[in-house]
């Protein structure tokens, strides 16, 4: 069967319907649920696909479990489905934090290829309170913090270890940190600018900030499109948020954008690929850009090993080639850079990531993490935003 034919096989079994809007659960088993980012890839690929309708009802079932503040969770439930195991302080059928920022990206993706701008109007007004929730709530100086690591995304991730205060810790520990953060923001009455200021988990992640920057540009370009009266905040905003990348987000000494907590960098001693991000973002020079590619993206004993992009540079201490976040392949990661690559017109390297990413999901199927060295497949084999090597091309 062709790729394309066995993906499609698995979006349509993982389809689901909630109050009258269609979704798509990241996996049948062990994602049964809706997650915000995970939506948001999905809608990207539906609209690669040219499935609109799929594309923009994810987007809508999506921001139908949007809070009255205008926070949007990063698990919505549903009622059919009751299988919420963790406690988020919250009576709603939603989990309590957020996750990264890609909606408005996937509103202009599909608009790009649709022109349906009514779509655009009926739903602006709700990304318009998201990104305002997120600057009142969660900037410091115009950058966010994110107050659970499962907010970016990357659940696992080395650099948080520091944060945490422990040294390779094993999954069993990870989870129980993290069930003991989500305890103390509950116990601050989910008051995100009271839990930052505690700095039990306060990070100003690179990759949520680079996907906030893109995405400001995203939202500038749809209030453009409806002739609406926030343009002019959100060009503000993105020049703000640019400068503020710099002073915030630089670690001076290694030359390179990484996360920081309470104003140290996060990763002193090892690299991660979210050091990709600002290509996505767009913050780099072209100089820069292409200066970050050679020196660390396309050094095989780094970044470029037989199947890139591994989360944990491949010569770095912590570096785990089979643990989720901890060295491992994700496509989400690899789709960042090489629209990062694009934009800044490095289409060899571009091309490469390409072609190694789909030879990944060619041999393992579409999983939800790899093993960079030997392409071995790992979490469940029905993982839909690995779908995104069709938007690699
Ligand atoms: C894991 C990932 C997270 C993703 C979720 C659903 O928790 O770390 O990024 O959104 O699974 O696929």
């Amino acid at each position: 069967m062709e790729l394309k034919d066995k993906y499609l096989k698995i979006l349509k079994s993982n389809q689901r319907m909630a109050k009258g809007f269609g979704y798509t659960v990241p996996s049948s088993f062990v994602y049964p649920h809706q997650w915000l980012w995970d939506s948001c890839f999905h809608s990207i690929i539906y609209a690669r696909l040219d499935d609109y309708d799929w594309a923009k009802d994810e987007v809508r079932a999506l921001l139908a479990g949007q809070w009255g503040n205008g926070m949007i969770p990063h698990i919505i439930y549903r009622a059919d489905l009751d299988r919420q195991q963790v406690d988020w302080g919250t009576e709603k059928k939603t989990s309590s934090i957020t996750q990264p920022p890609m909606v408005a990206y996937a509103v202009e993706f599909i608009y790009q290829r649709t022109q349906d701008k009514q779509f655009v109007q009926e739903v602006f007004e709700k990304l318009d309170k998201y990104y305002q929730w997120l600057d009142k709530e969660r900037s410091d100086d115009y950058i966010l913090s994110i107050i659970h690591p499962w907010e970016s995304g990357q659940d696992n991730f080395v650099p948080w270890d520091s944060v945490y205060g422990v040294k390779n810790p094993s999954n069993k520990e990870l989870n129980k940190i993290k069930l003991d953060i989500l305890k103390k923001y509950i116990e601050s009455g989910l008051d995100s600018r009271k839990f930052m200021n505690k700095n039990v988990f306060n990070v100003k992640c690179l990759l949520f900030n680079s996907v906030y920057l893109r995405n400001l540009s995203s939202m500038l370009n749809l209030a453009k499109i409806i002739g609406s009266d926030k343009t002019e905040y959100y060009q503000q905003l993105i020049g703000k948020v640019k400068k503020s990348f710099k002073k915030h987000l630089y670690n001076r000494e290694k030359n390179l954008y990484t996360s920081f907590s309470e104003g140290q960098s996060l990763s002193k001693d090892f690299e991660v690929s979210s050091i990709f991000l600002p290509l996505f973002a767009g913050v780099l020079t072209e100089a820069e850009a292409k200066e970050l590619v050679n020196d660390y993206l396309t050094k095989q004993d780094e970044f470029w090993p037989k199947y890139p992009v591994p989360t944990v540079s491949a010569n770095d201490q912590y570096f785990r080639p089979d643990e989720f976040w901890r060295g491992s392949v994700c496509i989400n990661i690899n789709w960042f850079i090489y629209r990062g690559l694009k934009k800044y017109n490095l289409n060899v390297a571009a091309q490469s990531l390409r072609d190694k990413s789909f030879e990944l999901v060619e041999k393992s199927g579409f999983c939800e993490y790899f093993n960079p060295i030997n392409g071995k497949g790992y979490g469940p084999s029905d993982f839909c935003w690995s779908g995104l090597i069709f938007d690699m091309e």
